[in-house]
């Protein structure tokens, strides 16, 4: 383990410590500060050459702020010639713009997997990306995680009897399946529509939610307005106790004061994004993913294989 280094950006220093505590290994020291107009000036403060480099940074927000961060630290560790740099990114921020789907718009997610790369980093560990597509837009290596273990073992201590496990969208099908696949629950999908950014109406519940227990699952709550509103609708079409797993709490706007007035009883995210302190609640639960990608990086530090961390979500 003595060429395994482990670095991390401003965005998440709590989770990063609880991989090196779980990994038994120190973080490397890094100096990172801003310049008088807010340029960002970092400083890898020890030798990493020839080391396995993994550097830890969500894109949480500030996303601009945290993503440029990531780059220049990228950048740094290239030109200090470490053997290998893997940026793990438990929250990858804008992969909801991942396709043209209307006239003269960018494919963000791709132009900052590009970023990445040219910025040196030679694999991509992520957890949880809003579309699996996402690791096309690489020509490194990219590991996909899962936090569907780690919900797994949080919900089953709960012991949710008369499960079914709730889609908020259609395109969380796959996600869903999966959930219910490993809760041996049965399924069910809200048909929503997103008429602004910040608002979704829900149109239609496919499936039977009547007097049953209702986990609803999601990669991103970001205005809560998509949890809020199909915990609405799956009140009234008669279920009983509405919880949610959503693995990246960006809790944006007035998230949490909307989940507090909402039907739900309470969500379960996971620390890929720092819970700050005006956005705690009593209604918010936070689960760890640092045991996960400590194993991961393990993992990948000994050229074994991951798949065994994801074993229950072959979808
Ligand atoms: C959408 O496709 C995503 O999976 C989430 O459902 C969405 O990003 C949540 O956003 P919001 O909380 O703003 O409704």
């Amino acid at each position: 383990m003595d060429k395994l280094v482990i670095f991390s950006g401003n965005s998440n220093p709590k989770l990063a410590e609880r991989i090196s505590k779980d990994l038994n290994v120190k973080q490397g020291k890094i100096y990172s500060s801003n310049f008088s107009d807010g340029e960002i000036r970092v400083k890898i403060e020890e030798n990493v050459r020839g080391k396995d480099v993994f550097i830890i940074q969500s894109t949480c927000p500030p996303v601009n702020e945290n993503l440029m961060e990531l780059l220049v630290i990228l950048d740094a560790l290239r030109r200090a010639s470490a053997a290998r740099i893997t940026a793990v990114i438990p929250y990858f921020a804008y992969a909801r713009q991942d396709r043209k789907d209307q006239p003269r718009v960018p494919i963000t997610a791709k132009l900052v997997a590009n970023l990445l790369t040219v910025a040196g980093a030679g694999r991509v560990l992520t957890l949880d990306l809003h579309a699996g597509q996402v690791q096309g837009f690489f020509d490194i290596p990219l590991d996909h995680l899962y936090a569907i273990d780690v919900f797994f073992q949080y919900f089953t201590k709960i012991n949710m009897k008369d499960l079914v496990i709730v889609s908020p969208d259609v395109g969380g099908i796959k996600m869903a399946r999966g959930y219910a696949k490993k809760f041996s629950a049965d399924l069910a999908i809200v048909d929503k529509r997103r008429n602004t950014p910040e608002s979704t109406e829900v149109m239609h519940i496919l499936g039977e939610v009547r007097g049953k227990n209702v986990l609803l699952v999601d990669d991103i709550i970001a205005t809560g307005s998509s949890l809020v509103e199909a915990a609405k609708a799956l009140k009234e079409a008669g279920a009983k106790k509405i919880c949610a797993a959503i693995t990246h709490g960006v809790l944006s706007n007035s998230a949490v004061e909307k989940l507090d007035k909402s039907h739900i009883d309470f969500l379960a995210i996971t620390d890929s994004i720092p819970l700050s302190e005006e956005k705690k609640s009593k209604k918010i639960k936070v689960v760890s993913v640092g045991g996960l990608f400590a194993d991961a990086i393990k993992r990948i530090h000994f050229e074994q294989s991951i798949s065994v961390l994801f074993d229950s979500i072959r979808r």
